[in-house]
């Protein structure tokens, strides 16, 4: 493999994010990764949520798949949590034309090295074949997460999803004893997404290569296992640091709370925020709001308009609430906020862009899933890297109390920040010259020149 870095500015990346905040993030900070290596880069994106590009005057949009707005197939496509998965099957199954011959134009107008895609645009493998166009595939969650995925049908088979009796709950899964039965039943993938995960998988083994949102160090096991099983390269890559994902952000940061958050103590506040998509019911939010309280700690929540569903933003208070010790935003730069000395703790849904930049900043967790990876990414966190607490019983406001005195308070709260501080530590040696991540980066540069 070649190992140069620096390449002229006229070969160009094109890349294709799909359409969510916890996946536009991390291909926006590739891009831009890639943009300070030398490359020309252009973003195919659809209409639906499409990112600020104001604040990316140095690369090129194109928009697709959804430009007419009169196609009814679309437009009534609903726009939070699982149903999301019905965009991703659509695009998927009709893109195919409309794609090819955008990369048609591409191709004949400009030096193009290849194609990156988010794993879920599968269909894209196709058209990149018949155009003899590498593509290389963003995975936007942990590496221990893709073969997991990838056994969804084992699961079934096995009746995991059937389970009516409670105790099986608990039992360690077959061939992952790190996970129990109840989380592969949270991750929500029963066998109508059993397609769309096993395309993911089938389509991102048949690209040019895999590039990953994590390190080494964090997930050791996982890479062994990737490096068997996966017939094409892997590049991990730690986005978070490199570049924020804020100029990304779907939804106007507010900045206001910063004066308030300067003045808290080191390690004193908790900072709660439940990702991009996830809601909740107006029971839920009060064990939260009760939680919060009870716990006695200083916080700043991110309330996303929408969050609570059947509301607009704030109707659901009790009277008083917040009170003195906590600050509510609608949307924050969320990096910027993980890495103030004031936060003690986060408290996240364990979406894997909330949970790894909570890893990149060495800030412990206590995490509550909804569905998807997360609820395997809560498992690694309070299990195998022990850096937080797990609500694994759903939203109960003595449980909330406990776990965040637990991680902010308690005596075990000290060893758990240790661990977090570890993590981080072993990321930034990791980074350094001669480290993984830092080779891991060249050769994927090495690995696109040679396309
Ligand atoms: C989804 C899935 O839930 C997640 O599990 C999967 O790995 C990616 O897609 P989401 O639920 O939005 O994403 O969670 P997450 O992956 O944590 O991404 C949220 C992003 O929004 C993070 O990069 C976070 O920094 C950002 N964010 C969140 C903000 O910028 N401001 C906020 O106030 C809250």
């Amino acid at each position: 493999m070649e190992n140069h870095t620096v390449v002229p500015r006229h070969r160009r990346i094109i890349l294709f994010p799909l359409p969510y905040q916890g996946h536009v993030n991390p291909m926006l900070q590739l891009a831009n990764l890639l943009y300070s290596k030398g490359f020309s880069i252009t973003i195919l994106h659809t209409n639906f949520n499409k990112p600020k590009t104001s604040n990316y005057p140095h690369f090129t949009f194109k928009f697709i798949l959804d430009n007419d707005p009169h196609d009814e197939r679309y437009s009534k496509l609903p726009l939070q949590g699982m149903g999301s998965f019905a965009r991703v099957l659509l695009f998927n199954e009709c893109g195919a034309d409309e794609l090819r011959h955008q990369l048609e134009l591409e191709l004949s107008e400009k030096d193009v090295s290849c194609l990156v895609t988010d794993a879920y645009w599968y269909f894209t493998q196709s058209v990149a074949d018949s155009l003899s166009l590498p593509r290389l595939v963003l995975r936007t969650t942990s590496l221990f997460c893709f073969p997991v995925f990838g056994s969804i049908s084992l699961f079934h088979d096995l009746g995991y999803f059937n389970l009516s009796d409670n105790a099986n709950m608990e039992e360690q899964v077959v061939k992952f004893p790190v996970l129990k039965v109840k989380d592969i039943i949270k991750t929500g993938f029963k066998l109508q997404t059993n397609s769309i995960l096993s395309n993911m998988v089938k389509h991102s083994e048949a690209s040019s290569g895999i590039i990953w949102n994590s390190f080494k160090e964090l997930e050791e096991p996982g890479l062994e296992t990737i490096l068997r099983d996966i017939p094409v390269p892997s590049f991990l890559i730690p986005f978070p640091k490199h570049f924020t994902s804020a100029s990304s952000s779907l939804l106007e940061q507010d900045r206001t709370f910063f004066p308030w958050l300067d003045k808290q103590a080191p390690n004193s506040v908790v900072y709660v925020s439940f990702g991009s998509v996830s809601q909740v019911d107006e029971r839920q939010f009060l064990e939260i709001v009760h939680g919060l309280v009870n716990s006695e700690q200083t916080f700043l929540w991110v309330i996303r308009p929408g969050f609570v569903e059947g509301s607009t933003w704030l109707e659901s208070f009790p009277d008083g609430f917040p009170g003195e010790r906590g600050r509510i935003v609608n949307w924050a730069p969320q990096q910027e906020v993980l890495a103030h000395e004031a936060i003690g703790a986060f408290w996240t849904h364990g979406g894997w862009n909330s949970t790894f930049e909570s890893v990149c900043e060495g800030v412990a967790m206590i995490c509550s899933p909804f569905y998807g990876d997360q609820p395997l990414n809560a498992r690694y966190m309070s299990d195998v890297w022990k850096m937080g607490v797990y609500l694994e019983n759903g939203w109960e406001r003595g449980e909330i109390a406990n776990a965040i005195r637990k991680v902010m308070v308690n005596e075990d709260g000290k060893e758990i920040k240790e661990r977090a501080r570890n993590l981080k530590q072993k990321l930034n040696v990791s980074l350094m010259e001669g480290g993984y991540s830092y080779e891991s980066l060249e050769s994927l540069i090495a690995y696109i020149n040679s396309f």
